[in-house]
């Protein structure tokens, strides 16, 4: 009888297409997905690096910018390429980026006295991705000194497909405009053109070589090493430099070093290999300026040129300019120009930070995947690559973390999904898929060698048993909300397209400004996104309740029910998996802690959970999940309560095993206490909850002119060890306080709304003044902010969930 059911179910949808949509829903979801993998094609950059592109598949075409101070023999020494801290630049990071086919960098080289911009158009076409340009642009920063840029673009190729220099070779460099052909299984044929500006002005002296032109190379690139570029013509310029220098004539070296350190102007190939890295060099006299043209031979659209590329980037930058008016309002908010411009730096540094990312990682896989660490703890580690997987992620940081984290994604793709939904809705379903046939996914995804170049050895290896806060929830509460509020339907109604939804569909272009919100405007679009997202958030979340489960049974307590969590990954002094690294805990660590930052994420992602069931179901199939999450939060809430809240210290606590083996509360107030309050998880009349605000406000406690500190400034703790998560300002959980204040304390009549409104207004305002006053002296937003200084300290650019600070101007939780 079942057989024949599933039987029925099977035929019937396959009729439907997708369960649930109708044909011209279908045609529309198939639309906006051809759309989009065309759009991303060429879409993402390598955050990694100070300009470079790479398509979203693995194996394919890879470009990148270098530079370096031509007109000192340390200049060098300091080639640019990826974004290094060390580097010392007085601030970069991206001015204008819509994430799709736009975007304006400004890079202030103090170190090698230039000031570069990069600006990006992508003009989408055909099927493999369109054209795209950058106009890169440089200029002296003090023109009281010597100014020498000797600037590299390469073009590196991994896999199959091939590329040819057609511009006329010659030994003494190429005639601008520079040309190159190519192809790739994904890209197709496609050329390049590098043209120089009409202004540019180059030394003219060289050794054999006319440093008018554009000197080149071809070189042969081991397969999985094109990323190593920047090294590889590092040495290839240094071994020219040897070459060149006569016996007895050292001294010119350092005095003309912009004639030494060049490309070659030849093929170096070899065994039958072809090349598969092409660099271009140009030196500049001061100010300078040249155009990157590709072109796919897909799309015969009007080609992109030198000249149209100027015209699309003040049209574009017009655009955006408009389009972050109308979503983020800042104006409005009484915002001045330049803080609208802080406002979009921070939008778009997120922007620019996403990335393809792909290759092995490292796992130790030696156990069974739900069982519990104390039966293997001490066991030494045995690491191994993983099969290739792909992800498409935001990044923390350039510089430092250029890498996908778990922990951090879920609030990157709020500011994300606040500019367009569905780019967001496809970085939350790269990162749904990375979840295992177990539930779990690596918190840490150091994917292929470049990631892991940037990584310590000790700290490659993810285990299959450790978890991460569940943020991405946060992000999709977002989506759920916004697609809610917008439709306000009944569960059981399926809004399907109008009736010509197959027209909508048909006249979808590459370009059409709805692209960025379809999974929105479509209702049966958005539910069809929930109801695949759906059991792998199940999954994900079965995963946690089995391998995070704390013991509770033995220990004296007196629970109300079995809801109990405890991270696993404990180790002395640190607590790394609960994101909160060094945030003091109970001590030694011990297999009878409780963890009530775990419980609460957990009641969050249960309460999320149910919100999606109920949103999908629309023929009562998942009245029982939905049961389960009903009944499963309430428990999570009692013994929230029962296990977590301490009437002693007025807060919410972690529990610890005493000398006689019972479990008692340890308290450190902090981030850890806000949780409950921050995720709505207390009522607006709990007394808990004027606690909480109580702690908030209080000087010696969390209150600081900056922002919430993490670790209360009375606790002994506070501003002791690394001083990583114990008193200094993280902007996460400042949203996530404002977040929780604004949506369910501030508006909601209860004792402690006037207290919540007072606390809300002055938190936003210190966040907002600080991290502002912070960029404008610095050129740069950090990691973190001492609750002391209000300075910002540790890594820079810090990117990821630092710029949520647009979301605080504009209001937007
Ligand atoms: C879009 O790209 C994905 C991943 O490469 C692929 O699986 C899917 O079939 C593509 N969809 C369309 C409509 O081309």
């Amino acid at each position: 009888m079942r057989l024949l059911w599933f039987c029925i179910v099977v035929l019937f949808s396959s009729l439907l297409g997708t369960w649930g949509l109708t044909p011209s829903d279908q045609l529309l979801k198939e639309r906006v997905e051809e759309n989009t993998n065309s759009s991303l094609l060429w879409g993402t950059y390598r955050p990694n690096l100070y300009f470079g592109t790479r398509p979203r598949t693995p194996d394919s075409l890879m470009t990148g910018l270098m530079w370096f101070d031509a007109s000192h023999f340390q200049g060098f020494q300091r080639m640019r390429h990826a974004c290094e801290q060390g580097d010392g630049l007085a601030g970069y990071g991206y001015q204008k980026h819509d994430g799709r086919a736009f975007a304006k960098q400004h890079l202030n080289d103090e170190p090698s006295n230039v000031e570069i911009t990069t600006e990006f158009i992508k003009v989408p076409g055909g099927k493999e991705g369109g054209d795209w340009g950058v106009r890169i642009h440089g200029k002296p920063i003090h023109s009281h000194l010597p100014a020498m840029t000797s600037v590299l673009f390469y073009f590196g190729l991994e896999g199959e497909g091939s590329m040819d220099i057609t511009s006329r070779m010659s030994s003494k460099g190429l005639a601008s405009p520079v040309k190159l052909e190519g192809d790739t299984p994904d890209l197709g044929d496609f050329e390049v053109e590098v043209i120089d500006g009409l202004l540019n002005d180059h030394p003219r002296q060289g050794l054999d070589q006319d440093l008018t032109k554009t000197q080149w190379v071809g070189l042969q690139v081991p397969e999985g090493n094109v990323w190593r570029a920047k090294e590889v013509l590092h040495e290839h310029m240094m071994q020219s430099a040897r070459k060149k220098v006569q016996p007895g004539q050292e001294d010119d070296l350092f005095s003309h070093p912009h004639m030494y350190f060049t490309l070659e102007n030849r093929l170096v190939e070899e065994n039958d290999e072809i090349a598969n890295l092409y660099a271009f060099q140009k030196v500049f006299n001061g100010e300078f300026q040249f155009d990157v043209i590709y072109r796919s031979t897909a799309s015969n659209d009007a080609k992109l040129t030198s000249e149209t590329l100027g015209e699309w980037l003040s049209v574009k930058e017009k655009d955006f300019d408009a389009r972050f008016d109308a979503t983020f309002g800042l104006k409005e908010k009484g915002f001045s120009q330049e803080q609208v411009q802080f406002g979009q730096s921070l939008l778009s540094n997120l922007v620019g930070g996403l990335g393809y990312f792909h290759g092995a990682s490292v796992v130790d896989r030696s156990h069974p995947p739900m069982q519990d660490e104390e039966s293997f703890a001490g066991e030494p580690i045995r690491a191994q690559l993983t099969s290739p997987q792909s992800l498409f992620t935001a990044t923390p940081s350039r510089s430092f973390f250029p890498r996908g984290f778990y922990w951090d994604e879920g609030f990157h793709q709020m500011l994300l999904g606040n500019w367009d939904n569905d780019l967001s809705l496809n970085v939350i379903k790269s990162w749904v898929n990375a979840i295992d046939e177990n539930g779990w996914v690596a918190r840490e995804q150091i994917l292929g060698d470049e990631a892991r170049s940037k990584v310590p050895a000790e700290f490659q290896t993810q285990f299959p048993h450790y978890a991460n806060p569940p943020t991405l929830y946060l992000a999709i509460k977002q989506y759920v909300d916004r697609l809610t509020s917008k439709h306000q339907t009944g569960k059981k109604q399926m809004a399907g397209l109008p009736i010509n939804g197959q027209q909508v569909a048909m006249d979808l272009t590459l370009d059409d400004p709805h692209m960025t919100s379809m999974y929105l405007d479509h209702l049966a679009l958005g539910q069809d996104w929930l109801n695949s997202v759906y059991p792998h958030l199940r999954r994900n979340w079965q995963w946690f309740r089995q391998t995070q489960r704390g013991h509770q049974d033995s220990f004296g307590r007196s629970p109300a029910n079995n809801e109990a969590y405890r991270w696993r990954g404990r180790t002395p002094d640190h607590c790394l998996t609960s994101g909160l690294d060094d945030y003091p805990r109970g001590e030694p660590p011990n297999v009878g802690e409780l963890h009530a930052d775990l419980m609460s994420w957990m009641a969050f992602a249960t309460q999320l959970l149910k919100d999606i069931a109920t949103a999908i179901d629309v023929d009562g199939s998942l009245q029982q999940d939905i049961d389960e999450y009903t009944h499963i939060k309430k428990d999570m809430l009692a013994n929230l309560d029962a296990l977590h809240w301490s009437d002693v210290h007025q807060a919410y606590c972690d529990q610890t095993l005493n000398d006689e083996g019972y479990g008692v509360h340890v308290c450190h107030k902090g981030y850890l206490s806000l949780l409950p309050m921050a995720l709505g998880l207390l009522p607006a009349e709990s007394p808990k909850l004027g606690a909480i605000l109580d702690m908030i406000e209080n000087d010696e406690e969390l209150w600081s002119p900056y922002g919430l500190r993490s670790l209360s400034k009375s606790d002994p703790f506070y501003n002791t060890g690394e001083v990583y998560w114990r008193g200094p300002i993280w902007i996460n959980i400042n949203y996530l306080t404002l977040q929780g204040l604004y949506n369910n304390y501030l508006r909601t009549p209860g004792p402690y709304q006037e207290q919540a409104q007072t606390i809300y207004t002055q938190l936003r305002e210190n966040l907002i003044n600080n991290v502002y006053s912070g960029y404008k002296n610095t050129g740069y937003v950090f990691e973190q902010y001492n609750d002391n200084t209000g300075k910002g300290q540790r890594i820079h650019p810090f990117t990821g969930w630092t710029t949520l600070i647009l979301l605080i101007m504009a209001e937007k939780y």
